[in-house]
């Protein structure tokens, strides 16, 4: 890097000693001091295995919008999965094209986000909440995370998929496989994992297809596996594997980030009593709210994109040379002073909060808005519902640099 502004000396030095290829423990508790030191000490942070550190907000959005459409990894997942599914998956589903290809992929399955569709499934969000509600009512005791908030993006997804929701626990085991070598650093045997997985998911999600394309017509309304057999059928170039990706993506997108967002949410507002009483008095309209968690919580915490010519950062930064692969730490933008007074602190009345947790540029978030739908119904619920809730023992988070989620909330009625 070149030209980059002077900083204090101490702090750039613990800084650049932040390594977070293997991050210290208590990183995965709470990132946000890491972020912290690096924005400060040393914001365009070198890595050992070449990549290049962005953690202030307006270094994340240049080089998001600037580069939003440079995704494609091919040489480094490579480098990094070997030759095989896993590299097939990353380097076939848009989240990792460029154009044309993505907006091809995405088009498909765009009407499905739309504000009409995702209206259109609030009945059946709120009957799954209810449904949900009443089980762990029974049950007293229960994890929030897996017996809750897990239940129900992965049912929403399954739907419009078009795949069966008793399926849940399968689909996010073997998902979780498939995303977890998109870490910074992972082990051989993850990446080993990762590949079988991949060849699993697609075994598994192939008899679907196979049945829709069966039949005489299809309706391309029905579901995302039926609107891809259905473009395949008048002649838009999709192939079987490009459509078990998409639905590998999807699916994985839709259930992972927002169960993590729902139990964050609580596990926070559970020691945040005024945010709390602000939501259940209803003194706070609950999107405003959600907005704030969002930011607060930024369940997709790290993004990859790579340079394709010398990118000048317009804070003074320094320069970033073409051919660098960039990680954008959103999860820091989120929390940079420079932009949010007293970042680490959930503030209702937060305006504006241009967070940047959904991304931005052609990748922005496809599922935002079912996001938006079915968490604050959620919250909303659990709020009015189960107004007792209590912690029930520790709560520990996931050891994943990528995707911030708690591995478990253990919870009860007291
Ligand atoms: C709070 C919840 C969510 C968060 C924080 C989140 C975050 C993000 C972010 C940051 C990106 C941009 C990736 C990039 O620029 O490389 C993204 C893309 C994506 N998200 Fe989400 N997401 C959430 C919920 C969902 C849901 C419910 C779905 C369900 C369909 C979904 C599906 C996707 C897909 C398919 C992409 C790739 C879009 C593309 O490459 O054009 N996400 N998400």
């Amino acid at each position: 890097m070149t030209g980059t502004a002077k900083i204090d000396q101490t702090i750039s030095e613990k800084a650049k000693a932040f390594n977070l290829l293997a991050p210290p423990d208590d990183y995965f508790d709470d990132p946000s001091p890491y972020f912290r030191l690096l924005r400060d000490g040393d914001p365009v942070h070198q890595q050992e295995d070449g990549t290049v550190l962005l953690t202030r907000y307006d270094d994340v959005r240049q080089v998001w919008r600037d580069l939003s459409g440079l995704v494609y990894k091919g040489e480094f997942f490579e480098k990094k999965f070997g030759k095989g599914p896993l590299l097939e998956h990353h380097t076939s589903t848009m989240l990792f094209r460029d154009n044309p290809d993505h907006d091809r992929l995405r088009d498909i399955v765009n009407p499905f986000f739309s504000q009409t569709s995702i209206k259109s499934l609030t009945d059946f969000t709120q009957d799954v909440i209810d449904r949900e509600i009443k089980k762990v009512k029974q049950m007293g005791e229960f994890d929030f995370v897996r017996d809750f908030a897990f239940r129900i993006p992965v049912a929403l997804i399954c739907r419009v998929i078009g795949i069966p929701v008793e399926d849940a626990d399968y689909i996010q085991g073997v998902g979780r496989k498939v995303l977890f070598p998109l870490n910074p650093q992972v082990s051989v045997e993850a990446i080993k994992q990762g590949h079988e997985a991949v060849t699993e998911f697609m075994g598994y999600l192939l008899p679907f297809l196979d049945e829709i394309k069966a039949r005489r017509t299809i309706d391309p309304s029905e579901s995302i596996l039926c609107a891809m057999a259905a473009a395949q059928r008048n002649g838009v170039e999709v192939s079987d594997a490009e459509i078990l990706h998409m639905c590998i993506v999807t699916l994985n997108g839709g259930h992972e980030t927002t169960t993590n967002l729902i139990s964050q949410s609580m596990h926070f507002l559970m020691d945040d009593p005024e945010s709390k009483r602000q939501l259940v008095e209803g003194e706070v309209a609950l999107p405003t709210a959600l907005e704030e968690l969002i930011r607060f919580i930024t369940p997709l915490q790290l993004q990859g994109r790579r340079t394709t010519n010398d990118v000048e950062l317009a804070s003074g930064n320094g320069t970033i040379p073409a051919g660098t692969e960039v990680v954008l730490a959103q999860a820091s933008a989120n929390r940079d002073e420079r932009v949010f007074e007293d970042p680490d602190r959930l503030n209702f009345a937060r305006r504006p909060n241009n967070h940047v947790a959904f991304g931005a540029g052609i990748h922005v978030c496809l599922g935002r808005p079912l996001a938006r739908m079915e968490a604050p119904i959620a919250l909303a619920s659990v709020l009015k519902e189960l107004p007792t809730l209590v912690r029930n023992g520790e709560a520990r988070f996931q050891h994943n640099t990528r995707f911030r989620g708690l591995e478990e909330l253990p919870v009860r009625l007291a």
